[in-house]
C-alpha cells in the first residue's frame, strides 16, 4: 500500500486558506493509501519560542484537524517530536548535505527577506524536513506549492545518500497541489497569518461575521454593475457556496442594484453553515476527555514502529552500531 505523508506547522490558529489549500486535499488523500499526518513542532521551534503557545497550537491543530475530517481509523495522526528518531536521522543526512543546497533554498531567503532571525535551525529546516519524509518510507508527499523546493532537497539528498551508503531510502514523490487556487484574505492578498487578513475556520459566530463584514472592497457604489472576477467576496463564496447560489450572486453582481454589504452577509451565512458539520464534531471532540491526547499517542506507536525500522537500515548503512 501506498504511504502518503504530509506535516503541519503549528505556528497559528488554522484559517481558510490552510484548510481549503492543505487540510481538505490531504484528508482527501487519505481514502487512497496508509496515511502518515503529523503536527511539525520541532520545525515550528524556529518561529514560535514560547513553551504555552507552542502547546496550544499543537492541541488546536490536532483538534482543527480531527474535527475537518482526518480520520483516526485511516489515518495515523501523531507529533513530530513524539518520534525524536526523525532528529537523529536529520543529523545523519546533514553530513551528506552540501551548504550550496541550503543557501539556495527559497524559503529560508524569503525568511530572511522578512527579518527573521537567521538560526542554524532555520538553515537546516529542509534537511529536518527531508528527514520527516525518509523516515517512514514515504511514497506521496502532498504539499502546497511553496514546498515544491523542499520535496526536490529531499529527494537529492535521498539520492546522494543511496549513492554513497547503498540503496537506503525510497524516492517519495511530490503531489502538488496545483489545482487550489489561492485563497484570497480580507484585503484581498493571499490569505496568511502573517498578513493579518485571516479568516479562522473555528471562529466564533461574531468573530467571524465582524470579519467578513470587514473585506476590503472598491466603491463602487450599490446601484451599479459590478465585476465577480477579481472580488475577493466572490472568490470565497465559490469555496463554500453551491453552484446555483454561486450564479446568482454572480449575476447579482452584473446586474447592479445589491451592495457588497449584501453580499458579504451572504458570504457569511455559507461560510458559517459549510463549517456547521465540523464544528459540531469539534464540540464532540472536546467534550470527551483525553480524545486528542489518544489518538496522537496510538499516531505515534504506529509511527516510531515503522521510523525504527528505517533507522536500523540507516545505522547499519552508515556504520554505526544497530540498536539493541
Ligand atoms: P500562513 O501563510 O498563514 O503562514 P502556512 O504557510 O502555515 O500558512 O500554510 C500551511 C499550508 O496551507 C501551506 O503550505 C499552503 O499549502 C496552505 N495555505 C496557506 N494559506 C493559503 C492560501 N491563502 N491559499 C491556499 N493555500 C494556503
Ligand atoms: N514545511 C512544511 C510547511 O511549512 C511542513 C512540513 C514539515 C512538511 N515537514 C514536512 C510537509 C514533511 C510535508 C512533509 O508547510
Amino acid at each position: 500500500m501506498k504511504r502518503i505523508l504530509t506535516g503541519i506547522q503549528p505556528t497559528g490558529t488554522l484559517h481558510l486558506g490552510n484548510y481549503f489549500g492543505a487540510m481538505r486535499p490531504a484528508i482527501a488523500l487519505q481514502e487512497e493509501g496508509e496515511a502518515f499526518y503529523f503536527i511539525a513542532d520541532y520545525h515550528a521551534l524556529t518561529s514560535v519560542q514560547d513553551p504555552a503557545r507552542l502547546r496550544e497550537y499543537n492541541l488546536g491543530v490536532a483538534l482543527d484537524f480531527l474535527a475537518c475530517g482526518l480520520d483516526p481509523a485511516r489515518a495515523s495522526f501523531f507529533l513530530q517530536s513524539d518520534v525524536p528518531q526523525v532528529t537523529e536521522l536529520a543529523w545523519i543526512l546533514t553530513t551528506v548535505t552540501p551548504m550550496g543546497l541550503l543557501e539556495r533554498a527559497h524559503s529560508y531567503k524569503d525568511k530572511l527577506a522578512h527579518g527573521l532571525p537567521a538560526s542554524a535551525g532555520l538553515f537546516t529546516y529542509p534537511v529536518l524536513m527531508a528527514a520527516d519524509i525518509l523516515l517512514y518510507d514515504s511514497d506521496v508527499v502532498p504539499v502546497g506549492k511553496d514546498q515544491k523546493q523542499h520535496l526536490e532537497i529531499t529527494r537529492d539528498l535521498a539520492v546522494k545518500f543511496n549513492e554513497t551508503f547503498g540503496e537506503t531510502f525510497k524516492l517519495p514523490q511530490p503531489r502538488i497541489q496545483e489545482t487550489t487556487a489561492t485563497v484570497p484574505g480580507l484585503d484581498g492578498q493571499k490569505m496568511s497569518k502573517s498578513y493579518g487578513n485571516t479568516i479562522e475556520i473555528f471562529a466564533d459566530e461574531k468573530t467571524m461575521r465582524k470579519k467578513i463584514m470587514s473585506l476590503v472592497t472598491d466603491s463602487t457604489p450599490v446601484e451599479a454593475p459590478k465585476d465577480p472576477e477579481g472580488s475577493n467576496i466572490v472568490a470565497l463564496y465559490r469555496l463554500v457556496a453551491s453552484p446555483e447560489d454561486v450564479a446568482t450572486m454572480e449575476r447579482e453582481y452584473r446586474a447592479g442594484g445589491v451592495g457588497y454589504g449584501d453580499f458579504k452577509k451572504r458570504l457569511f451565512g455559507a461560510v458559517w453553515e459549510f463549517f456547521a458539520p465540523m464544528r459540531q464534531r469539534r464540540e464532540e471532540i472536546l467534550a470527551e476527555k483525553g480524545y486528542v491526547d489518544d489518538i496522537l499517542a496510538h499516531g505515534a506507536r504506529q509511527a516510531r514502529a515503522s521510523a525504527n525500522h528505517v533507522m536500523q537500515r540507516v545505522r547499519k548503512a552508515v556504520g554505526l552500531r544497530e540498536q539493541p
